[in-house]
């Protein structure tokens, strides 16, 4: 008899403590529902700094009805986009760790994989509309509750970003900031703004483009858009079919891999406004004077320090390219070369930087550049890092023409100026480049006279 009690207490106990740590999952759906196809469930797990990793689903109709819900914190709403085998996004975990790490939020990851695991892209476009009716439902209940909108955040990705401008659009552009995430192109491309994401349906629209030519969307949405690497292929990922399964994916989900790596501060990717990838890449567009003291903004999640500016712009693009990997953000250095040559040389050049902590290289090919005798070729290079001070530099110029005799560049000065840092550019003065031939020197600080 006492046994029997004893053991009561205990289960009683365990199934106590067990139910303390039951946590909420995603949707896990798999390829034979993707298949046969389900009908939409619009579930709100709520993340909070108490436990990161634990979720806790929503009531749809009460909001006191889960305590770690505290409506004076901002609230931050993640929604994912087209799932075609129904399996959870491998990014979720991490988005949800970083953005807490970050601030103190509640964070509400939406789950609509009921209605976006399909193997018809078709049917989860249709759905957008119905999970975003809901959600606005949702937070049409918060605001009854006291919450203001512009404390709202909410980041889309691909289909969810659209989404996101649907529930902004029905909340009268009141919501505080839409982050879209390579919004989804097909379907959306070139229907009007009610159709798609649109720049009045939040106080601040910021948009990331990364697979333009495939599943994002092309032309700008926001207040500003951001082009990675010109917005179509990312640097590595698969160029074919060939290369792997990720081959469809890579490009388009490269977009919440840049934004959390600017939610944890890895490093900062500044942006340069510019009307296209080409003008950026030729080094037409590295002025940032009309942002004053604070600079060209910032990709990702601290673009939002530039609202002011940028609303009063309307409408910024802007470009930068990254790295293959994170860390993502590359060093920027405008290059300018004077050379002596009576005729003019075209090609290209490759620039190595050698310091205590390594070294970066950057290769400028991506057209010919055009060297003239006495006159100043400008040119724009991304290093992969940065070296905090620079010993040597190594110089490579090519004409990538296998055939033709092999030219030289009379170099009358070369002048290397970091583009972030404060400091006097490097030169070196009268240096002769025979095609391929790496030449290697030590920089001089520039005088200051601009030669
Ligand atoms: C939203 O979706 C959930 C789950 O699918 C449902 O329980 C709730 O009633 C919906 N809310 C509205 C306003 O339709
Ligand atoms: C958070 O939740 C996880 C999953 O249930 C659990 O394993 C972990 O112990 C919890 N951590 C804290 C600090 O409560
Ligand atoms: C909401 O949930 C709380 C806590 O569980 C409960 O006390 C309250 O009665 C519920 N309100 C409604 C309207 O159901
Ligand atoms: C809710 O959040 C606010 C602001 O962070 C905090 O001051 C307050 O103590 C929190 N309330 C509860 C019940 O945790
Ligand atoms: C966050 O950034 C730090 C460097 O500041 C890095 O060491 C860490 O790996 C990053 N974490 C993630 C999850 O990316």
């Amino acid at each position: 008899m006492f046994l029997w009690q004893y053991l009561s207490l205990l289960l009683l106990i365990t199934v106590h403590v067990c139910k303390a740590q039951d946590c909420d999952e995603f949707t896990d759906l798999d390829l034979s529902h993707a298949i046969i196809g389900t009908s939409l469930k619009t579930r709100l797990l709520l993340y909070t700094r108490e436990n990161a990793t634990c979720g806790k689903l929503l009531s749809h109709t009460n909001l006191t009805a889960n305590p770690k819900l505290n409506l004076s914190r901002p609230t931050t709403f993640v929604i994912h986009g087209y799932r075609p085998t129904g399996s959870p996004p491998a990014w979720l975990d991490k988005t949800v760790q970083l953005l807490l790490e970050r601030e103190d939020l509640n964070l509400i990851v939406v789950d609509w994989n009921y209605g976006a695991a399909n193997v018809n892209y078709f049917k989860a476009v249709e759905n957008t509309h119905k999970a975003a009716d809901n959600l606005t439902a949702f937070i049409e209940l918060m605001r009854k509750e006291g919450v203001s909108l512009s404390s709202i955040h909410m980041i889309g990705v691909s289909l969810g970003a659209h989404i996101s401008g649907f529930v902004g659009a029905n909340l009268m552009g009141d919501i505080g900031r839409i982050t879209a995430l390579d919004p989804a192109g097909p379907q959306f491309t070139g229907t009007g703004p009610d159709e798609r994401l649109d720049s009045k349906d939040a106080q601040f629209v910021d948009v990331l483009h990364t697979d333009i030519d495939s599943l994002g969307f092309r032309e700008p949405l926001g207040h500003i858009d951001f082009y990675a690497n010109g917005g179509t292929d990312q640097p590595g990922c698969p160029k074919t079919i060939f290369s792997g399964g990720s081959y469809f994916k890579c490009d388009h989900q490269r977009s919440v891999l840049l934004y959390l790596d600017s939610v944890n501060q890895t490093c900062t990717i500044k942006a340069f406004p510019c009307a296209s990838y080409k003008d950026f890449l030729d080094g037409n567009c590295l002025s940032c004077e009309r942002f004053g003291a604070a600079g060209c903004p910032v990709f990702g999640h601290d673009v939002i320090r530039w609202k002011d500016v940028l609303l009063k712009l309307r409408q910024t693009k802007s470009f930068f390219t990254t790295n293959g990997v994170s860390p993502f953000c590359m060093t920027n250095y405008r290059v300018e070369v004077v050379i002596w040559n009576e005729d003019v040389r075209w090609g290209y050049i490759t620039v190595k930087l050698h310091g205590n902590d390594g070294e970066a290289v950057a290769t400028i090919d991506h057209t010919a550049a055009k060297f003239q005798k006495f006159t100043e070729t400008r040119l724009f290079a991304h290093f992969n890092k940065d070296i905090q001070l620079v010993k040597k530099v190594s110089l490579t110029f090519s004409t990538g023409n296998v055939f033709k005799p092999k030219y030289k560049l009379r170099i009358l000065r070369v002048r290397l100026t970091h583009l972030e840092r404060e400091e006097r550019p490097l030169c070196r003065y009268d240096i002769l480049l025979k095609e391929n031939k790496e030449v290697t020197f030590r920089p001089i600080l520039c005088e200051e006279s601009n030669f």
